[in-house]
């Protein structure tokens, strides 16, 4: 791929993708992504995008919602700027040739937990896939945006590589772009850029069990904390409450969309029991859910529960959700007749690059957007469908601001080509493949959804076990995109325990048996 570019974007989900239609007008344009272009997880999102569209609906209670939900962490003007953002992106994404659910000529809008009126924007059960193809769409058509698939950025270019000493501290990193690996020559290039977006999205995959598509390695966050960015509440990672329970079915998501249209969750005799925690019962904010059926599956010693949707009517569930049916009924569930086995796993991460509200991180020409970003909106605990119109809303103020940023900017020079002098091809990869598994175990078994400082600090070692075989590995390794992922997740595994061993106090998704309650004194970010 040609070396130079106005704006670099690094991954190709809606963060990404806008961002690039919208610079477009402005300069040259690379996106890089790491697998083929569709593939992230915004390709998978199913309930749809939240926002303030019609009905008895207010901007106010969108905002409070969100900060309710939040548990005392939202950035209020954030959550406002975001909110009131809203109309004009879902506006944007139709002319872009989003085609949403109607009816009666108008946007049919769902309900999700947490939120107090219908204004779910969806396209039935797949907006996520909408959405990624309206965007490809818009970006197939412009002449200026090159797209590069299967190159996989190893690393921000900073001072770091022109031989400047950076610490984290130092205001003054600028970033020039990143090193970037085609996974199919299997090359390593210096890609320049006056200005970089990470919209990588998120960490799933640090955990056993999640709905994320195997993408979601945090390699942006992990690029970003080795560059010496700020990166703030980690801790904070949301578990879907409910994903099918069928092995094969690899945590596929039954949408919150189902509970919002009467869905029940109910235990093996039937007892619909999240009435017994919640009064707002199926439809209390997902970490409440999630907690509740944990709680449930331990008392009971069960290892599923239930969505009972059978008393909703079929032509509902099939015009509703025709994608969870059909998924359903190949692992043999009639959702019409039979009751669907669920648990919850990791979904959603709200923490990630500390950003301003123009999506500036603290590197000077480094812009971030979507689920890599922790922008102040989500707080403690991100509201069902706000993470589609939070990555839309930031992904378009980054885009305005890098355009202003480039204008005296040029492109650095004397920047090294990769060294992988004295590395080997892997003979042990399969090592790789272990210690992925291990993570994995360690993270779901001892940083899940309740964690106590015994857990944590039992991951915290065996974390660091892996961190040092795995860097020792990646010294004397050529490089490779499976070794770079698992560095990758160890580092915000690593991230994350430290951030929870640090958040003495349960909030939001952060809960923990040692510390349990808020404490006024603990109600501020966490920022590494
Ligand atoms: P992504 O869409 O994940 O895109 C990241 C991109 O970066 C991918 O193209 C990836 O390949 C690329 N990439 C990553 N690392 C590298 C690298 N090193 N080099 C090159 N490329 C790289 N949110 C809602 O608001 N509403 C919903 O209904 C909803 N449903 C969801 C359902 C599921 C099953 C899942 C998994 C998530 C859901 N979410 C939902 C969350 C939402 O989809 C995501 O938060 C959002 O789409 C993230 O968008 P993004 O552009 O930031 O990242
Ligand atoms: C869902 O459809 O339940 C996912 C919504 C979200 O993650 O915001």
């Amino acid at each position: 791929m040609p070396e130079k570019y106005d704006f670099l974007v690094i991954g190709s989900g809606g963060a990404g993708l806008s961002f690039a239609l919208r610079v477009a007008r402005f300069g040259s344009v690379a996106i890089i992504t790491k697998k083929d272009s569709a593939e992230s997880n915004t390709n998978y999102a199913q309930g749809g995008l939240a926002s303030v569209i019609a009905g008895q609906d207010r901007f106010e209670d969108h905002i409070n919602d969100t900060i309710i939900a939040g548990a005392g962490l939202c950035d209020p003007a954030i959550v406002e700027m975001v909110v009131r953002d809203g109309p004009s992106v879902v506006r944007e994404l139709l002319a872009w040739g989003a085609r949403f659910s109607t009816k009666n000529g108008q946007l049919d809008l769902g309900r999700e937990g947490g939120h107090s009126h219908n204004r779910i924007v969806h396209a039935a059960d797949r907006t996520g896939k909408e959405i990624e193809q309206t965007l490809l769409a818009a970006i197939a058509r412009h002449p200026d945006i090159h797209v590069f698939e299967h190159h996989f950025a190893l690393e921000l270019i900073t001072e770091h590589h022109l031989g400047r000493k950076i610490t984290r501290s130092n205001g003054d990193i600028y970033c020039y772009g990143a090193y970037i690996f085609d996974t199919r020559s299997d090359k390593v290039e210096a890609v320049l850029a006056k200005a970089t977006l990470i919209a990588t999205g998120g960490v799933g995959e640090v955990y056993l069990h999640s709905t994320n598509p195997s993408i979601a390695t945090g390699d942006g966050i992990a690029m970003a904390y080795r560059a010496k960015a700020r990166v703030a509440n980690m801790e904070f990672m949301q578990f879907h409450p409910t994903t099918l329970n069928i092995p094969e079915a690899n945590s596929f998501l039954i949408s919150e969309a189902v509970r919002g249209k009467g869905g029940i969750l109910r235990d093996r005799n039937g007892h619909a029991f999240m009435a017994d925690y919640d009064d707002r019962g199926e439809l209390a904010p997902r970490d409440i859910v999630a907690r509740s059926i944990d709680d449930h599956l331990k008392k009971s010693g069960d290892d599923t529960v239930y969505l009972d949707v059978t008393h909703i009517d079929s032509n509902v569930l099939s015009e509703s959700f025709p994608h969870i049916m059909a998924t359903c009924r190949s692992y043999g569930v009639d959702i019409t007749k039979e009751w669907i086995p669920v648990v919850p796993a990791a979904h959603y991460l709200c923490g990630g690059v500390l950003t301003d509200r123009e999506g500036r991180t603290s590197i000077h020409g480094l812009f971030c957007a979507g689920e890599a970003a922790c922008t102040g909106l989500h707080g403690a605990n991100r509201l069902a469908s706000n993470s589609l119109l939070e990555a839309m809303v930031f992904s378009k103020r980054a885009a305005e601001k890098s355009v202003a940023y480039i204008r005296d900017r040029d492109w650095v020079t004397g920047v090294p080509e990769w060294d992988d002098s004295g590395t080997f091809n892997a003979e042990e990869a399969i090592l790789i493949h272990h210690n992925k598994q291990e993570l994995q175990q360690v993270m779901w078994n001892y940083v899940g959804i309740v964690r106590s400082d015994l857990r944590l600090a039992r991951a915290f070692r065996r974390t660091h076990l892996l961190f040092e075989e795995t860097e020792e590995f990646y010294q004397r390794t050529r490089v490779s995109v499976a070794l770079c992922e698992l560095r990758n997740l160890i580092a915000n595994a690593y991230i994350i325990i430290r951030s929870a061993m640090s958040r003495k106090e349960s909030r939001g998704l952060h809960y923990t048996t040692d510390h349990p309650g808020q404490k006024e004194e603990a109600r501020r970010d966490t920022i590494i």
